[in-house]
């Protein structure tokens, strides 16, 4: 009997699938629903900043101060190619950290309540993904874990990604790989 289920997203298309298998199974089963998103505090991968172009989380326009930056407020497109590596490294890591891990659970919290799941809950960590991922699950109690396959790598024809191995091989409880 499953009594909670954990979501991970990366904000890609799949990520997004596998928050429509959870809100799924979590409505049927009437099951609370934590939704998570892993910031990486990696320097933004083409990846992240797709997803942050094409959700407008960023304009073209003048280059601010980086102490400036709002992580609720759009930055220019080449917020992080016009400064220095160092701060481009910080600055646009944080600010693109916050502002997409925020809008993508925000998202999925909608698509969740709008499908029916009352006890839905959402938040965005720091860390190795698939580490966080699975200690997540078990401090919070989820026997479930849901995610996709694939994420927002580059890497073309592989079937799955490294997240979504290691959390198939290292989470003690049940895991749907969503395709
Ligand atoms: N940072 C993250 N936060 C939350 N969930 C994640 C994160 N990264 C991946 N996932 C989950 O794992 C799934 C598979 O993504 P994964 O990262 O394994 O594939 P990939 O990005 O295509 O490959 P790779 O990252 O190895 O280049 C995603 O659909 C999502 O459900
Ligand atoms: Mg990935």
């Amino acid at each position: 009997m499953t009594h909670s289920i954990l979501v991970a997203t990366d904000g890609s298309e799949t990520g997004a699938r596998a928050i429509d298998c959870a809100v799924e199974l979590a409505a049927s089963l009437g099951a609370p629903l934590l939704i998570i998103h892993v910031s990486t505090n990696e320097r933004p991968s083409e990846g992240l900043r797709q997803y942050a172009e094409t959700e407008h989380l960023v304009d073209p326009g003048p280059l601010p101060p980086p102490s400036s930056a709002d992580p609720h407020e759009a930055l220019p497109l080449d917020y992080w190619e016009g400064l220095a590596p160092d701060e481009a490294e910080s600055g646009a890591r944080d600010w693109l950290s916050v502002a997409v891990g925020e809008d993508i659970v925000r998202r999925a919290v909608d698509c969740a309540r709008a499908g029916g799941v009352s006890d839905v809950r959402s938040e965005v960590l720091e860390g190795e993904p698939a580490g966080a991922i699975i200690d997540h699950a078990l401090s919070r109690g989820a026997d479930m874990i849901v995610l996709g396959s694939r994420g927002l790598g580059a890497l073309r024809g592989v079937l799955q990604g490294s997240v979504s191995r290691k959390v198939v091989h290292h989470a003690p409880c049940t895991v749907v790989v969503v395709r």
